[in-house]
């Protein structure tokens, strides 16, 4: 299978359509459904599961990017329309896929079914990965809906209300099913979520074509693609805490090679893999200079500070961990003609930076092209050097009440390879279980630090629901500055094999029931994924 040329135009992924007006805002409702979805030309049509918005045949791998603006009202339906059983093996030795893992917590729910055998196999929800919503919106791991009309445990209503109050943003939404997860994204299950806002539109930053969100995956397929057999995607039958793919997927395109214009580029890279991390460079032909990739953006909005990323630069590789996102300038207008290459040097699983030494098979050192079409250079929307982002206030280390001391331990659950996370006041390590009582109530509105403590031989990407982030400090003990790169509000951050990060937020906007876990999705799937629940009033 070669690189396949696809006009970058021709690869953003559509605007999802809204189906009328709820009460002052634009209603959306979409379904999760089947499809197929061809990835290359040289390969077959695949099953997929995906998004489907009212102007589409069946579900779309990605889905269509959801448009929403800051402060302004919006309702989302998602309806799970997916077959009943699954695309692939369901293991249940993975918590969250069996009635018995319901029942002690939930005996009334769980009185409905007759027996094990009528608990639906395949259950689905949506969660929009870095907008603050209430808590009956968040799409949480036990709110799922069945084909057949079953409510989780912890299912509140239908439609949710998608009204932010936070910063102009890249994010993602995506399925949160407990203990499927990580199937029903390698299905297809996800797709980008842009929040718009004026501080954003101020900037003049490129747009319309010039605006790309860029999907990054990977993803495994039976036998070779494109050898005449189906090109079906495959996924381990049993429960593995490690699962890549020797294929890379851009917005749903094996090895794609986008014709772009010799202009300037705003790119929303997203790191939408189950469990790759991806170290990412632009590499130009024959070893030449390739253009700077400018960071100005990370998960959660603006950074402080425009990054300049490139051999040149202090700052050599821009590195995601799953759920990771980067906005990023770059201009191709000396480079008509040319062919520059997005390579990837990150091992497969990943330790750490100083730790990647490139590990041949799991390795998948090359993502994407982009080929310069030949013509004049055109003008830059910005001059990156000189733009004056507005980046977030610091949260203030001194408004902090609480310190918690977390722990990611690696340990075995029922026979399988199983991570946890270890909250303060719990099991001793290597820590909780998803069913435990929820041990951290953090008070709405105040400021607490987190010490993430990586006791494991691989990197975790920690992602908390409902907050904005920001990294005070990562390596041994936690007192090393944080990357460039990560210099803004986060909400998904790298924990490196041994160290220990800090991070500090505040509880703001709403209270109640919420989740923090690794976004690895095998890892998250199987227990490293804990409840929290903002309170107000007596501890
Ligand atoms: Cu992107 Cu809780 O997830
Ligand atoms: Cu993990």
């Amino acid at each position: 299978l070669g690189w396949q040329d696809i006009d970058i135009e021709d690869a953003i992924p559509g605007v999802m359509e809204s189906s009328g007006r709820r009460q002052g805002g634009p209603y959306y409702r979409i379904e999760m459904r089947r499809g197929t979805h061809r990835h290359h030309p040289a390969m077959d049509p695949t099953p997929v599961w995906g998004y489907k918005g009212p102007s589409d045949s069946e579900g779309q791998f990605p889905g269509k990017t959801i448009e929403g603006r800051v402060n302004q009202p919006m309702k989302v339906e998602f309806v799970n329309e997916l077959p009943e059983s699954h695309l692939f093996d369901v293991d249940t030795g993975v918590h969250g896929t069996k009635l018995s893992d319901y029942s002690d917590r939930y005996p009334e729910w769980a009185d409905q079914f007759a027996g094990p055998d009528e608990f639906p196999e395949v259950r689905a929800v949506t969660h929009a990965h870095g907008l603050h919503v209430e808590s009956a919106s968040d799409g949480l791991p036990e709110q799922w809906t069945s084909p057949d009309g079953i409510e989780g445990p912890q299912f509140v209503k239908d439609v949710y209300d998608y009204t932010s109050r936070q910063d102009p943003a890249t994010l993602w939404y995506h399925d949160h099913a407990l203990g499927l997860t990580r199937l029903n994204v390698y299905a297809g299950l996800a797709g980008f979520f842009l929040l718009r806002g004026p501080q954003e539109e101020r900037l003049g930053l490129p747009s319309g074509d010039k605006e790309v969100p860029i999907l990054f995956q990977d993803r495994a397929f039976e036998g070779e693609p494109g050898d005449g057999t189906p090109d079906r995607y495959q996924y381990p039958s049993n429960f593995q805490a490690e699962v890549s793919g020797d294929v890379s997927v851009v917005n749903g395109q094996a090895w794609p090679r986008f014709d772009v214009d010799p202009g300037q580029y705003r790119f929303r890279f997203l790191n939408g893999s189950n469990g790759r991390f991806f170290n990412i460079r632009l590499e130009a032909e024959d070893g030449g200079d390739p253009p700077t990739m400018y960071q100005i953006g990370t998960d959660l909005g603006f950074l402080r500070d425009v990054v300049p990323i490139g051999p040149a630069e202090t700052t050599k590789s821009l590195l995601l961990g799953p759920a990771e996102r980067a906005d990023v300038i770059v201009d191709f207008s000396d480079f008509a003609g040319e062919t520059l290459t997005v390579t990837n040097d990150a091992d497969f699983p990943f330790r750490s930076p100083g730790a990647s030494t490139g590990t041949g098979g799991a390795g998948l050192p090359e993502l994407a092209q982009f080929h310069v079409r030949t013509g004049d250079p055109q003008d830059p929307a910005v001059d990156p050097t000189s733009l004056r982002l507005p980046g977030p206030e610091r949260f203030e280390e001194n408004a902090t009440v609480q310190t918690r001391q977390m722990g990611l331990d690696t340990g075995s659950l029922n026979g399988l390879d199983t991570h946890f996370l270890d909250e303060e006041g719990g099991r001793p390590a290597p820590g909780e279980h998803w069913g435990d009582p929820i041990l951290t109530r953090p008070q709405l509105g105040t400021t607490e630090i987190w010490e993430l403590e990586n006791r494991t031989g691989d990197a975790h990407p920690i992602h908390l629901h409902l907050v904005d982030f920001q990294v005070v400090g990562r390596g041994q003990d936690g007192t090393d500055a944080p990357d460039p790169t990560e210099q803004g509000n986060k909400d998904t951050v790298k924990v490196y094999a041994g160290e220990t990060v800090r991070i500090i937020t505040r509880f703001g906007n709403f209270t109640g029931r919420y989740v923090w876990h690794c976004h690895l999705l095998e890892h998250e799937d199987q227990e490293m994924m804990r409840p929290y629940e903002v309170v107000t009033g007596e501890r």
